[in-house]
Order: C-alpha cells, then structure tokens, then sequence
C-alpha cells in the first residue's frame, strides 16, 4: 500500500535514510514535510509531495518528488527501500506511483539525480526508461551525479 506520509512515520523514515545514504536528509526536512502532510508548494508555482510504501503496515519505503508546472517538469528527489526489502519489486511499484501521479496532473517530463557508483539506483531507472542527460561535477561533493531523464 502506497499512501502519503504522516508524522507517526518520521522515526522509521529517518532509520531508512540514514541505512540507505551516506549524507542523510536531515530529520528536519522530514518533519517539515511530515506537518504539512506530505504536501506542500514548492518554488512559485509547484508543489511537493512525500509518499511511503507499507507491507502488513509497517513502513518499508518512501518517495519525494517535486514539480515544477511551468517547466512541466517532475523531479525525484528522494526514493528509499529498507535494506531488508529490496530486488522485491517496491522500488519499482514506487517509481512507477510517481510516475503515474506526475502524468495524471499533466507533468511531461521528469529528471533526477544519481551517484555514478550507484549501480542499484541506476539499473532501477535504466529499466524504467529514464536516459542520462548530462553529469554534474562534485554534486554530492565526494562524487559526480549523473542527471537521469524521462519523457512522460
Ligand atoms: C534503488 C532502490 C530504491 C531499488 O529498490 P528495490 O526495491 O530494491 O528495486 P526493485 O526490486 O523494484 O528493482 C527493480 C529493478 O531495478 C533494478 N535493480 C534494483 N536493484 C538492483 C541491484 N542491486 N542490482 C542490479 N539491478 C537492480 C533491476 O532491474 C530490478 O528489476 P529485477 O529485480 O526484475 O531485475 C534501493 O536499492 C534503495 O533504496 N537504494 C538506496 C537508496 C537509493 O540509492 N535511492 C536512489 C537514490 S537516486
């Protein structure tokens, strides 16, 4: 089951960040996002949105993403699958409810970034259909992003 966030799934989304990235997103981000319900605008005229994947009711994984309306553009900022659930289809399920959602709204296009030595990530997107568009010196500081891209 895939649903928007809520504050009572803070602590297990900060344990999955942090056992999934080597820089988690702080635990402020996440609250942020928690009290405004998952979501909230973003730039002038878009809007941010946070989902998470459950089994038998326990949270297993999460999605953020973004949109910007003017650029018809969606952009994946966060997808995480706890440890112990992975290569069972949820981050593809994930993908693919973000996906849905940005064409349900209009949205034609959408971007993320990636580590290059984040083969898992990468295969996950490459099967899905995105395309490397361009790579961005030093994003993540102690390593170079490659920019992934979709036509909806
Ligand atoms: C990337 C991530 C979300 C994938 O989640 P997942 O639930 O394990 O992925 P799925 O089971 O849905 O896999 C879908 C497809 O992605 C590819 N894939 C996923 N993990 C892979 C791996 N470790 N090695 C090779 N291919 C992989 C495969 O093509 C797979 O299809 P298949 O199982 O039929 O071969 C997960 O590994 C994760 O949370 N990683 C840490 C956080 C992260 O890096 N997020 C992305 C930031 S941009």
């Amino acid at each position: 089951m895939i649903r928007r966030v809520r504050l009572e799934d803070i602590d297990r989304v900060m344990e999955i960040e942090r056992a999934c990235f080597p820089v988690a997103w702080e635990y402020s981000i996440f609250l942020n996002i928690c009290l405004q319900g998952g979501e909230m605008p973003s730039g002038k005229t878009g809007f941010l949105f946070m989902d998470v994947i459950e089994k038998n009711k326990v949270v297993i994984g999460y999605a953020v993403w973004e949109t910007n309306p003017k650029k018809s553009r969606g952009h994946i900022l966060n997808l995480a699958i706890h440890t112990d659930e992975r290569r069972r289809g949820y981050g593809k399920m994930l993908l693919a409810h973000i996906l849905d959602h940005l064409e349900a709204i209009g949205i034609t296009s959408c971007i993320l970034e990636v580590r290059v030595s984040n083969a898992p990530a990468r295969a996950l997107y490459e099967s899905n259909g995105f395309v490397v568009s361009s790579r961005i010196p030093g994003y993540y500081f102690d390593e170079d992003a490659l920019v992934y891209s979709l036509q909806l």
